[in-house]
């Protein structure tokens, strides 16, 4: 029997391409699933790379029966939470109506183990802004609701079939490979530690900071960012849990600490030595003072150790990557 393959479906985009990267190293077989719409061929640095949807139920279906696949990992999603607010319709389309798709297909190949790419925006506005995986889920965003209605489908194909799995809801993702190889190319990103490393290089000129009057130390938002690398091997650890018989879960996918918007840019002022232009605005809609994971259930069930819970590491890298694109755009 050939060996076990793992679809990867949104495995050219940012975290995906990540998690690519482990698996190949760890010498997995892989066939990516991707439309390209906001991902990039070349960040598939192992596998095969199928260009399509993932809420194609003819393609994902004979993914499914050709390769021997046990494992799916679902990444495939728009994840902009204010365009999400404009265009809810687009969010339960891609995100919610796609995964019910690929769910059936994944119910009718008899697929054993589905890796979920979830969200801290599932919580909504956690209580004393931590959120264990018993607070309440209470989105405020079609982004997030999105997500909490594929969890839900989930929940309920396990409950009625063999299938087993994982749901992984990510805080803040932040950083790139360490080597270098692959990172966050998002064009028109709103993501913080990135904006300000664009800031570094020139890209932009200026980095805002969305509200200064929060009840929080130094009265901005605080969040949890996590090292996409870190990240990434969470997946790994969740694969070898379902594998060894682990039963469906759901784990939060944060240090379980943070850092105000202030401290991320005195970080980013630190590691390149040089001084950020900072316009202190309003805050922005929708935004929580703070949000930081109970991230203790991914320690003991799935034994997963972070690598880079370091601030100025997880920058380090997001931008040495920045400063690689801007190269790569001036030649
Ligand atoms: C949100 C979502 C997250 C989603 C991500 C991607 C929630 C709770 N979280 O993260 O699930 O994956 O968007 O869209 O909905 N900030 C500035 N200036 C900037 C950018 C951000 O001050 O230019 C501040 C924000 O106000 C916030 C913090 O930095 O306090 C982090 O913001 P951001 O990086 O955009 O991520 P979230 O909104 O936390």
């Amino acid at each position: 029997m050939n060996k076990k393959t793992i679809l990867v479906t949104g495995g050219a985009g940012y975290i995906g391409s990540h998690v690519v990267r482990q698996l190949g190293e760890a010498g997995e077989q892989i066939i990516v699933l991707d439309n390209l719409c906001t991902g990039f061929a070349d960040a598939v640095l192992y596998g095969e790379l199928v260009v399509g949807d993932s809420g194609d139920r003819e393609l994902a279906s004979r993914l499914l029966s050709e390769h021997n696949i046990d494992t799916v990992m679902h990444f495939a999603a728009h994840l902009v939470v204010p365009e999400s607010v404009e265009k809810p319709l687009k969010y339960y389309g891609n995100n919610t109506c796609n995964t019910r798709n690929l769910l059936q297909c994944c119910e009718e190949a008899g697929v054993k183990n589905f890796i979920f790419s979830s969200t801290a925006a599932t919580y909504g506005i956690p209580e004393g802004g931590v959120a264990t995986e018993e607070s309440c889920t209470a989105p405020i965003n079609p982004y997030g609701t999105s997500k909490l209605m594929s969890e839900w489908m989930l929940r309920d194909l396990s409950a009625a079939s063999d299938l087993n799995h994982v749901i992984l809801r990510y805080f803040n993702v932040a950083g790139s490979d360490p080597e270098g190889r692959i990172g966050q190319c998002t064009p028109n990103a709103t993501l913080l530690i990135k904006v300000a490393c664009e800031v570094a290089t020139g890209k932009r000129d200026s980095i805002k900071i969305f509200g200064t009057d929060y009840p929080t130390e130094d009265g901005t938002g605080v969040r949890d960012y996590i090292h996409v690398d870190d990240l990434a091997r969470a997946h790994l650890d969740a694969l070898e849990y379902l594998r060894q018989g682990g039963e469906s879960t759901l784990v939060n996918c944060g240090y379980g600490h943070g850092y105000s918007v202030r401290e991320v840019l005195d970080s980013v002022q630190r590691v390149n030595g040089k001084p950020l232009n900072i316009i202190e605005q309003l805050r922005r809609a929708g935004d929580p003072p703070q949000l930081i994971a109970g991230a203790e259930r991914i320690r003991n069930l799935f034994g997963w150790k972070p690598r880079y819970d370091d601030l100025d590491f997880i920058v380090q890298t997001s931008l040495d990557w920045e400063k690689k694109l801007k190269s790569r755009n001036n030649s």
